[in-house]
């Protein structure tokens, strides 16, 4: 039986251990795993999602602090659209948090931003280009787009002079989404270098409706497979989702993949940005412990512990210190939730809004627990401590495990 070493992945003239660690927002897949994946040969993921957020824990920059000075004034406002993202800015915080990311890159892999279009910022066009750009001017060696369809972001990119060397790829879930990508990017002359594919097992948010369960990862990948032959289009295909073994993801490079992407694992690795207790739920999890739901404002279902502090909770709107959901009318679904849920508990002292969460700040204080769907299989992959807790593995030892291991091995901590 084959093992994933058997395999490498080809991107342009560079030879790569066929593993990518998908990216992880906010700063949950950190600048620390994406350099331990990119030394040993893989490929890692950094998230450039609220990045200001990032960049001031990291740094010690005061992005969020000044943009709340800035539009303090608003918070009680129901009214969200003059809240705006300073362009400069946004492209410094990029600047800082990719720059110092390269910067510390060893080893033969690479580093790719994992970059979202669903984070609108009320302004989509604009500081989405900014952040694609401010990542390729810090030196970024590739850009998977990621959380929507993002039909116009090649043309986006196309003036920069890196747009033809950096590598760029796509994720979706479907053929159809492939196909409407490839048609819009058609104009710019360039494919995309890869394209993960994610099925309904993933965590984040899906590319599926709440009928995920009605969809297999294998299937989709095949049938993208045979409609590239057909069409005479060679793209690297990357699946994602649910691989949680060497074993499983060897099983996907004798279909033809060119690589996989893997998260879920690596969420309890020393180097995943996640705090230590909020680790060990995701070891104590059980299967009917997560679900899938549609508390997202994006629209897009989302799978999570159900125990997640994000769940329920009813604090206020906190668009003026983050706003990373605002549509392009300064709009996002948990405002409209708030709102009506303050309109019928008037004098309530805590409020419960069930249907949606304050994305933003739950994701910034690692309070909503997304993950993917085998998190109750984490368990199996470590020991305990004498006091009952599960021990935590260094991103290498997982690496290397899905690596090298066979037989549906999963390889202990010494
Ligand atoms: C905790 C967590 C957070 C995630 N956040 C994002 C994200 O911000 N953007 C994204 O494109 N994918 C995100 N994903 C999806 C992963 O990048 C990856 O494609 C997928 O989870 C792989 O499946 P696996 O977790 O079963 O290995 C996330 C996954 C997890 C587990």
């Amino acid at each position: 039986m084959k093992r994933v070493d058997d395999f490498r992945l080809r991107l342009g003239k560079q030879e790569l251990v066929p593993i990518v660690v998908g990216g992880m927002g906010v700063d949950i897949s950190t600048a620390e795993l994406a350099l331990e994946a990119a030394r040993l040969g893989g490929i890692g993921h950094i998230s450039d999602a609220m990045v200001p957020t990032v960049s001031d824990r990291r740094f010690n920059t005061k992005f969020v602090k000044d943009k709340l000075r800035q539009y303090k004034f608003n918070v009680a406002n129901t009214e969200k659209a003059v809240v705006k993202f300073d362009l400069g800015l946004l492209a410094e915080a990029t600047a800082l948090h990719v720059g110092r990311t390269m910067e510390a890159k060893r080893g033969d892999g690479m580093i790719f931003a994992n970059c979202m279009e669903k984070l609108t910022m009320n302004a989509p066009k604009e500081t989405l280009r900014v952040r694609l750009y401010a990542a390729l001017d810090a030196g970024i060696d590739g850009i998977t787009l990621a959380a929507g369809l993002h039909l116009g972001s090649f043309a986006l990119m196309e003036d920069h002079p890196r747009f033809r060397d950096v590598k760029l790829g796509i994720i979706v879930s479907s053929l159809r989404a492939l196909t409407l990508f490839l048609k819009k990017s058609a104009r710019t002359g360039r494919l995309p270098d890869y394209v993960v594919i994610e099925g309904p097992l993933a965590g984040g948010h899906l590319g599926f409706g709440m009928d995920w369960a009605a969809y297999d990862l294998a299937k989709i990948v095949i049938e993208i497979r045979e409609w590239m032959k057909a069409e005479h289009i060679d793209i690297p295909l990357i699946p994602a989702g649910g691989i949680f073994t060497g074993s499983d993801a060897a099983a996907y490079m004798e279909m033809g993949a060119a690589a996989v992407q893997v998260a879920t694992r690596f969420t309890v690795s020393k180097e995943c940005g996640l705090p230590e207790k909020v680790q060990q739920e995701y070891f104590k999890a059980s299967e009917s412990d997560i679900e899938v739901n549609t508390i997202s404002p994006t629209g897009y279902p989302m799978r999570m512990l159900k125990n997640s502090p994000a769940i329920g909770a009813g604090i206020r709107p906190n668009c003026e210190a983050f706003g990373y959901l605002l549509d392009s009318t300064g709009s996002c679904q948990y405002i409209e939730a708030y709102n009506r849920e303050v309109a019928l508990h008037p004098h309530a002292k805590k409020l419960h809004v069930m249907d949606k969460t304050c994305l933003c700040t739950h994701m910034r204080n690692f309070d909503c627990w997304t993950c993917g769907h085998y998190t109750y299989r984490l368990k199996d992959t470590t020991r305990r401590n004498d006091d009952g807790s599960y021990r935590l593995l260094s991103a290498e030892h997982i690496f290397r495990d899905y690596q090298f291991s066979t037989d549906n091995k999963i390889a202990l901590p010494d």
